[in-house]
């Protein structure tokens, strides 16, 4: 379903005069394996996502978070729509996937990645995030895939963070920050984000890109966690009026809004 892009009000960020280039994107342990691991039991089983047919297959929940007061919540939706100026392939349509049940946001682990991010970039109580849980299913069939069908990309937010949770017989699927989408110019070199540590970076400033990955035996898998924030643009399908970065374009015949 195309959307028509238009302005939302902009939301609230660190001012551009406080960011230091080192802050653009770094990495952080976080979680360990034990916290990994419950956050992953909370998620439940994960639903499917359609998209992936294109590419490497992935499973996928998401849901929308906001904090008041210190507590967590979450707003019952099951789709996101990426506007299409930053993501050519799979943007511009409505994509739903299954949702978080309660179980996610009584584990603590959930609440120190949300309360990580949060703090990190000054995120506001009452500001929605969105946020994924995500598990790509590599093979030897689909090994040395595009893991996103994307790219070089940014998600069209403001701020992110990717956290690894599981690494299961598998090689590669590094992670990168770049300052242009050619990938000419690294901010990040590519690297494996380990399980447990988490990589936060300013979406609407600089570029991310994660590479093929290759099974070790029969089927391998990774399962990340990935946020954003803002998130209401998502819902609506509107430009995110602080992210101006673009996307690459991909052939008439790949683009799935209009296989949808
Ligand atoms: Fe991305």
């Amino acid at each position: 379903m195309p959307c028509s892009p238009a302005l939302i009000t902009a939301p609230k960020t660190i001012p551009s005069n406080e960011i230091s280039k080192n802050d653009l994107a770094f990495t952080m342990p976080l979680l360990d394996k034990v916290e990994a691991h419950q956050l992953i039991s909370s998620c439940g089983e994960l639903g499917p996502d359609p998209s992936s047919d294109y590419f490497t297959t992935r499973t996928k929940n998401i849901a929308y978070v906001l904090c008041l007061n210190g507590e967590w919540f979450q707003i019952r939706a099951h789709f996101f729509i990426q506007p299409q100026q930053y993501n050519d392939f799979s943007g511009g349509y409505k994509r739903c996937y299954r949702e978080m049940p309660s179980e996610f946001l009584d584990c603590q682990a959930t609440k120190k990645v949300l309360n990580a991010f949060k703090r990190t970039y000054k995120i506001p109580d009452n500001e929605p995030i969105l946020v994924q849980v995500q598990q790509s299913h590599v093979t030897p069939d689909n090994e040395g895939q595009c893991l996103t069908g994307q790219g070089i990309h940014t998600d069209g937010a403001d701020r992110a963070i990717l956290v690894c949770l599981k690494r299961n017989n598998i090689e590669g699927a590094k992670n990168a920050i770049y300052a242009d989408l050619e990938g000419k110019q690294a901010i990040v070199n590519p690297f494996v984000l380990e399980e447990g540590h988490a990589m936060l970076w300013h979406d609407n400033q600089v570029f991310h890109h994660v590479q093929p990955a290759q099974s070790v035996e029969k089927e391998g898998t990774r399962t990340v966690l990935i946020a954003h924030y803002p998130a209401i643009h998502y819902l609506t399908g509107t430009i995110n009026p602080n992210n101006a970065l673009g996307t690459s374009t991909v052939d008439e015949h790949q683009r799935l809004r209009d296989k949808i």
